[in-house]
Formats: C-alpha cells, structure tokens, sequence
C-alpha cells in the first residue's frame, strides 16, 4: 500500500488505533460484565435465588451489579472502620429492602414521647468496661426471622435459655398498634406478653414468617412471662449502658442506609439517619483494638448478615440520639 504523502499515513495510523481502541474498550467491559454475572450466578446458587424468567434475571443482574460496584468501592477507599460484604440483600434496590425488612414502617417510635416513670438502673454506677450477654449464655442464637423478629425474653428473666416463639406474637397479638408482621414497636409486644400471661416456645410454635391464624397456647404450656417492662431515658448513650450492664435491652434503629444493609464486619460508624424502622438487641458494649467503643447489636437477619448475625455499633457519638438512633428507643422487659 503506497500513501500519497506522509498526511494520509497519519489519519490512517490514527483510525486504526482509535478502532483498537474502542474495540478494546468494548472487550474489557465484556470481560467485567461477564465476570459480574459469574458473580451473579454464583450468588444466586449461594443464596437459593431463582428468576422467573430473562426479563427478571436481567433486571436482578443490573441491580446486582450496582450494589456490588458500590460495595467494592467502599471496601476499596478503605478508609473506614468496617467492611460491607454482598450478602443476601444484593439483588434488591434500596426501596424495595426498605419495604420488605423493616417492621417499624411509618411508626416512629422513641421513648421522648412518653413519660420515663422508672428507670431502676439510674443510680448505677462503677459500670464495667465490657459487656457481653452472648458470652453469659442469656442470647438465643441469630435467627432469620425479617421483620418479625424480637428478641425473646433470656435467661435473665426465667433462668432456662430458651427461644421463644415469635410466631405466636405475630399471630395472637392483632390487638392495637401491634399488627403482627406489619409493625409494632418492642413494648406493644413487651405489653402482649404481660397481657399473654407468657410466650410458649419456638419449638412449640415455629416461626412462619407469615401472618397465620392465632393457635392460642394455654398458660402451662408458656415458657416465660414476664411482668412489665421500663424505658431507658431518652438520648443518653450513658443511661443506655447502665441498663445494658444489667441485662439484653431492646432498641429501635434507623436500618435504611446502604452501608447497614451490607455492613459485613467492624465498627460500624454510619452514616445514618434516625428514622426508626426496626427493632434489633443491645447484648453488650466494649472497645475494640483500635479504641473505638462500640454497642455489641443482635439483629435479626440470619448468621450469614454482619458478624454471624450481630453488628458493633459505634457508642458515644456526638449526637445524643446515638448512632442510628439508637438512644431513642430503649426498653427492656422486668422480671
Ligand atoms: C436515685 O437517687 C435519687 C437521689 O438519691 C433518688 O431520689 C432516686 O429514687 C434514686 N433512683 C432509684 C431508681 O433508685
Ligand atoms: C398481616 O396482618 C395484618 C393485620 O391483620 C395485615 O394488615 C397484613 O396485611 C397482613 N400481612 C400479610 C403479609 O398477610
């Protein structure tokens, strides 16, 4: 090939290599897509997810893939305390998580509201740097139980370890603000166990996850019961960790941010908000290698979530709610 002069060799040059390079381009996002929908497929067989057709799985794929491009960049910053992970989440945008998960919805919930008539731990002082109710044998283990989930009441109250049945409160107790799966706060449900005179056991009565049809236990066959329960005042991490030091405390949380979502390990330090939508137990505090104090937390979203099912919270923030909000809303059940 003969070029008229030195100019046409130039473009030519020129063309070749912008070809290259696109075709380059387009090969190496192939090569990412592809290797973004191994990921998918092999996540889909981790988790038992099934499609039901090529529209659904292609529209699974995409969002699959932004949360995992999201993921990887966070945990390649590397510029936090915790690390996100693609759990069972992965598929899901964040409205469609928010509407499936939490069991607060549209019901704030904090104890500002009400009047703190008795707070037995308030003159508590000489608190131990560390708490763990895990280690003490008072916490059932993680269970995956959506949006249903309360934490039974432990050994503290009854003496026997034993997990209660959930299903129970969500099929009995359709009275009032507790609407079985679709919300209700922990003292509607500390209210229906008094009421109850008692919870039966998980075993007795196995979680569904669905709403069912009360199958009322009589009280012989009731595991524990309890007497009441009392609020921790209002914004105060401090107040918090004297009840907490006493015995698991539930609280209500802000759980709609993407990084609490797919929080895998660490000290989780945010950023969230305080829109209370879910339900989730203190079981301990303490401070990891780093010196950062955080709040051992007990969710309800199966081992594979966070570290075997719990997540450490920051404490002590510079906001008096709490991280999360996790100072608005704290109750714990009397014996
Ligand atoms: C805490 O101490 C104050 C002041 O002595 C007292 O009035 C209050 O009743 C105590 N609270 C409890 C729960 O014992
Ligand atoms: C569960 O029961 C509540 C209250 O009766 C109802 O509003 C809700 O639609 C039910 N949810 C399901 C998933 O059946």
């Amino acid at each position: 090939m003969a070029f008229k002069n030195q100019y046409e060799f130039i473009c030519l040059a020129l063309i070749i290599f912008m070809v290259g390079a696109l075709a380059c381009e387009a090969t190496s996002r192939t090569l990412q897509d592809a290797a973004m929908y191994e990921r998918h497929e092999q996540w889909m067989a981790q988790y038992g997810r099934v499609y039901k057709g090529n529209n659904e799985r292609e529209q699974r794929f995409n969002i699959f893939k932004e949360n995992v491009a999201r993921i990887d960049s966070f945990n390649n910053a590397n510029d936090k305390t915790y690390k996100l992970g693609v759990n069972q989440f992965a598929d899901l945008t964040n409205e469609e998580f928010t509407a499936s998960r939490n069991g607060f919805k549209g019901h704030m919930y904090s104890n500002s509201n009400n009047v703190v008539t008795n707070f037995k731990y308030e003159n508590v002082t000489a608190l131990p740097s560390r708490v763990t109710w895990r280690k003490k044998g008072a916490v059932t283990p993680v269970k995956d139980q959506g949006q249903c989930a309360m934490e039974g009441i432990t050994k503290l109250t009854t003496g026997k370890l034993i997990s209660l049945s959930e299903q129970e409160l969500v099929d009995c107790d359709t009275k009032g603000e507790d609407q079985g799966c679709e919300g209700g706060t922990m003292e509607d449900a500390f209210k229906f166990i008094k009421q109850n005179k008692g919870l039966t056991t998980e075993s007795n009565y196995p979680y569904k996850g669905i709403n069912g049809t009360c199958n009322p236990h009589k009280e012989a066959d009731h595991a524990a019961s309890i007497n009441g329960y009392e609020q921790v005042p209002a914004n105060s991490e401090s107040a918090l960790q004297k009840a907490v030091a006493h015995q698991p405390v539930s609280v209500a949380i802000d759980s709609g941010a993407f990084e609490f979502r797919f929080y895998s390990r660490g000290v989780f330090t945010g950023d969230c908000g305080t829109n209370l939508d879910h339900g989730v137990t203190v079981v301990g505090y303490g401070v990891d290698h780093h010196g950062t104090k955080f709040w051992l937390v007990k969710n309800s979203w199966g081992g594979e979530w966070g570290e075997h099912g719990y997540i450490r919270m920051q404490r002590d923030v510079d906001a008096e709610e709490g991280l999360c909000g996790i100072a608005m809303g704290a109750s714990y059940p009397t014996a």
